[in-house]
């Protein structure tokens, strides 16, 4: 087999779009998330999907719209501490299963994300 990325292997723009609605669906339900949040996620999705398509090795979306995404600084006016990053991670475990996501790939996926997730910590003196 040759070199397919993590975008391929998931199935590209169609399985993304459909992860990333799930996903927010999910986070405007968060109590944990949902206040960091405005109330139209349009925009939001869309961004994610331009992120992770590249994140996964698709298309370099964001970063043609956007720039570098520089994310850790883009999340620094949001309050972030592990119970958010748990929520977040919770969030996309469910929409993973909710999309159909399996095997070896889901979880390399999961397990960086879970690293990026801990990188937008911002406040670790956090009660709970
Ligand atoms: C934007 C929360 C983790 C990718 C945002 C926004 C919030 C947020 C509140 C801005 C919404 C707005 O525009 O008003 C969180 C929380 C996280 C988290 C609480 C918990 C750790 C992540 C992770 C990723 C990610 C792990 C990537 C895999 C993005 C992207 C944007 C964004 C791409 C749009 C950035 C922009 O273009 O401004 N996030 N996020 N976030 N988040 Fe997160």
């Amino acid at each position: 087999e040759t070199m397919r990325t993590p975008y391929e292997m998931i199935g590209g723009a169609d399985t993304l779009s459909r992860l990333v609605d799930t996903f927010y669906d999910l986070v405007a339900r968060h109590p944990d998330l949902a206040p960091l949040f405005p109330e139209d996620f349009t925009e939001v999705k869309e961004r994610q999907y331009m992120f992770l398509t590249q994140f996964l090795g698709g298309p370099t979306l964001y970063s043609n719209r956007h720039g570098h995404p520089m994310l850790r600084a883009r999340h620094i006016r949001f309050p972030i501490g592990p119970v958010q990053a748990e929520a977040w991670l919770a969030c996309m475990k469910t929409a993973m299963d909710k999309t159909g996501l399996e095997g070896e790939i889901r979880e390399q996926i999961f397990e960086r994300l879970r690293l990026t997730a801990y990188h937008m910590v911002n406040k670790w003196d956090q009660e709970e």
